[in-house]
């Protein structure tokens, strides 16, 4: 585990570094337009985990109805294997405890499908030439909540800070 990384919500300042992560972790990455729109938008969450004022990770997450949709992951080469994207995943499924958690993955994204199913995901379905550049399929996997509705209430905190030493208790 890092132990000096901690989670904060993204901002304006921390678009170029959000493109450069994201140009080295994707073969189409999300352009600063995105991060931005995401950034902003009421039904999204985007996080950075932080080293100091370097953007070693970082973790988008919308609201889709009473589901939470992981829409984008990555974590720095340098940094990887170190818990980082587990502790992003995992803070999310804290602080929304009562929604079922779906994402798509790359079928060939074996670290990735490794990393969603440690943390409890399944596959749920296979979406055909989901991907372009390279054209490829998608696994759907979905995380159960564990708790019974009622859903968490969807104003809650969006974009609240959060600060918590990778390792830390849940
Ligand atoms: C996938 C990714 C986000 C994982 O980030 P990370 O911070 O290295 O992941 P973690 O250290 O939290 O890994 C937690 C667990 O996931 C699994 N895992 C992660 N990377 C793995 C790999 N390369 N091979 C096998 N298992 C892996 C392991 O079970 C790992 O636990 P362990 O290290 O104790 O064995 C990172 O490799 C990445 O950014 N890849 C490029 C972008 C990407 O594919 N994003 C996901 C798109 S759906």
């Amino acid at each position: 585990m890092h132990p000096k990384v901690n989670l904060i919500p993204a901002e304006e300042a921390h678009l170029e570094q959000l493109v450069r992560l994201a140009e080295c972790s994707f073969p189409d990455p999300w352009s600063a337009g995105v991060f931005r729109q995401t950034m902003h938008s009421p039904a999204s969450m985007l996080w950075c985990a932080m080293d100091g004022e370097i953007v070693v990770g970082y973790l988008a997450i919308s609201r889709t109805g009473d589901d939470m949709s992981v829409d984008e992951l990555a974590v720095h080469p340098d940094y990887r294997r170190q818990g980082i994207a587990g502790m992003l995943l995992e803070t999310a499924h804290r602080r929304f405890p009562d929604s079922h958690f779906f994402l798509e993955v790359r079928q060939s994204n074996a670290s990735a499908i490794a990393l969603y199913d440690s943390l409890g995901y399944a596959p749920v379905g296979f979406r055909k030439r989901f991907y372009q550049n390279p054209e490829e399929g998608a696994v759907l996997m979905q995380r159960k909540c564990h708790t019974n509705p009622p859903h968490a209430d969807p104003s809650s905190d969006f974009g609240g800070a959060v600060s918590e030493p990778v390792g830390s208790p849940q």
